[in-house]
C-alpha cells in the first residue's frame, strides 16, 4: 500500500471502511483501523463479523509488520478477552508506538484500552473527529448508555414540500430507484422495522431486507396500532417466516389477539408510544427504524423519541397529502434546538440528509 495520508484522513478512511461491518457486527460497533508508518498506509482493516476478528487484528494481518507504526481507529481499542483477544494487547505485542482513537468505549466490559497502551509506554490521543465517530456508531451508543428503550430513526422519503404521500395516499414511488435500494441498505443495520397502521394497510409492504448486504439477525418488524390490523396483509401472511410483532391498546389486546390468532404475529399490548419502546428494547431491539406514516412519526416526535431523521428528499412538489412532519407547538427561531447534521448524500436525483437530535459524545 503506498497512500500516503495524515492522521485525521486515516480516520476518515478507519470510518468509511468500519461501514463494512455494517449489518453484520451488531451487538457490537462499527470499528475500522488504518496502520501508518511515516504516513504511509501499510495495513488497514475492519471488524466484518459479530464474533470475528476486530479491526485493529485484521489491519495487524495485513501489515505483518508494524513495528514502530501508528493505529488509526475510530473506537478505543478493547482491554478484554471477548469472543477474541484484546486489541490493547496485540497492539503493543506488534511494537505500534502511536495509537490514534476517534472516541472511548464507553461499555464496561471493553473500556480500558487507553490505560493499558499508555502503561505500555505508547503514546496514545484520543478526539480525533470524535463526532464522525460519535455518529458512526449512534445506535451502539445508545444501547450502552440508554438500556431503557431502542435507538429510534425514522426513515421518510419526501416531496420537496414535505409529503410523504400524494393525495390520493399513494407513495410508490415519491422516491427514485437509488434510494429505494439505500433503503434496504440501511433496514440490514437495525434490529427492529417499523409502520403504523394506516401504511401497513395502505403500502402493503414487506418490511424485509432485499438488498445486498443480507443481515446477520432479520429485522423484527413492528407495527403501531391502537385497534386491529387486517388479516389479508403481507405483514400477517408472512409472520411466520420473519418475526412481527403488533403493539395495541390494552383495552383492544383481546380483540386483536383473537384476530390474528394463528398468524404467527406476536401481539403485545402497549399503554403507549413508551411502553411499546420499552417492551422492544425487553425484547433484545436494540434499534428500530420507523418507515412511516406521518402520523406514527409525528407522534414520536412530539414525545422526543426520535433520535435519528434519513430524510430522502425527491425533487418533486405534491402540494398537498400526507405531511411527513405534523404540527408541532409553535417554537421561536431564537428557541430552535439544531439537529445535529451526520450526512449529506445524493442519491440519484435525491437528496439524503441524516440528522442527529443530539450526538452521543463521550463525557
Ligand atoms: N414516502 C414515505 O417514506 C412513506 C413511508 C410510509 C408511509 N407513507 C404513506 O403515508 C401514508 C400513511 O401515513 P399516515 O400518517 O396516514 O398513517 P401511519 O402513521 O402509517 O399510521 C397511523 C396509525 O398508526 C397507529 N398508531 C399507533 N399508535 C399511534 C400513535 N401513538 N400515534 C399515531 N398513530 C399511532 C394508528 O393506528 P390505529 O388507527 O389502528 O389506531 C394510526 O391510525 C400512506 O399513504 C403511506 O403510503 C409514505
Amino acid at each position: 500500500m503506498t497512500d500516503r495520508l495524515s492522521e485525521s484522513e486515516a480516520m476518515r478512511r478507519a470510518i468509511k471502511l468500519a461501514m463494512g461491518g455494517w449489518g453484520r457486527v451488531a451487538p457490537n460497533p462499527l470499528v475500522g483501523a488504518v496502520l501508518l508508518r511515516n504516513g504511509s498506509v501499510i495495513g488497514e482493516g475492519f471488524h466484518a463479523r459479530y464474533g470475528e476478528q476486530h479491526a485493529e487484528i485484521a489491519a495487524l494481518a495485513v501489515a505483518r509488520d508494524a513495528t514502530g507504526a501508528t493505529c488509526v481507529v475510530n473506537l478505543e481499542p478493547c482491554a478484554h478477552q471477548g469472543k477474541t483477544p484484546p486489541c490493547a494487547s496485540a497492539l503493543v505485542s506488534a511494537g505500534v508506538k502511536r495509537v490514534v482513537v476517534g472516541m472511548r468505549d464507553p461499555s464496561p466490559d471493553a473500556n480500558g484500552g487507553l490505560e493499558h497502551l499508555r502503561k505500555a509506554g505508547l503514546d496514545v490521543e484520543v478526539g480525533v473527529l470524535a463526532e464522525e465517530a460519535a455518529a458512526l456508531n449512534a445506535p451502539f451508543l445508545w444501547s450502552v448508555r440508554r438500556p431503557d428503550r431502542p435507538f429510534v430513526a425514522a426513515k421518510v422519503a419526501t416531496s420537496l414540500d414535505g409529503f410523504l404521500a400524494d393525495a390520493s395516499g399513494r407513495a410508490k414511488w415519491v422516491s427514485g430507484v437509488e434510494s429505494r435500494d439505500f433503503v434496504h441498505w440501511l433496514r440490514a443495520g437495525f434490529d427492529g422495522i417499523s409502520v403504523g397502521r394506516k401504511t401497513a394497510e395502505t403500502d402493503d409492504p414487506q418490511l424485509t431486507v432485499r438488498g445486498a448486504v443480507p443481515p446477520r439477525v432479520t429485522p423484527t418488524r413492528v407495527v403501531f396500532t391502537r385497534g386491529g390490523l387486517k388479516k389479508d396483509l403481507h405483514l400477517v401472511k408472512t409472520a411466520r417466516e420473519v418475526p412481527t410483532v403488533v403493539f395495541t391498546d390494552p383495552a383492544s389486546h383481546a380483540q386483536t389477539d383473537a384476530a390474528l390468532a394463528g398468524s404467527g404475529v406476536e401481539i403485545l399490548p402497549a399503554a403507549g408510544r413508551e411502553d411499546a419502546l420499552v417492551a422492544l428494547r425487553t425484547k433484545g431491539i436494540r434499534s428500530l427504524l420507523v418507515e412511516g406514516g406521518g402520523n406514527l412519526i409525528t407522534a414520536l416526535m412530539q414525545d422526543d423519541l426520535i433520535d435519528r431523521i434519513y430524510w430522502i428528499q425527491a425533487p418533486i412538489f405534491l402540494g398537498s397529502g400526507t405531511r411527513a412532519f405534523g404540527d408541532r407547538s409553535p417554537t421561536l427561531l431564537a428557541d430552535a434546538g439544531h439537529w445535529a447534521v451526520t450526512d449529506r448524500q445524493t442519491m440519484g436525483r435525491d437528496t439524503l440528509l441524516v440528522v442527529d437530535r443530539e450526538l452521543c459524545l463521550p463525557a
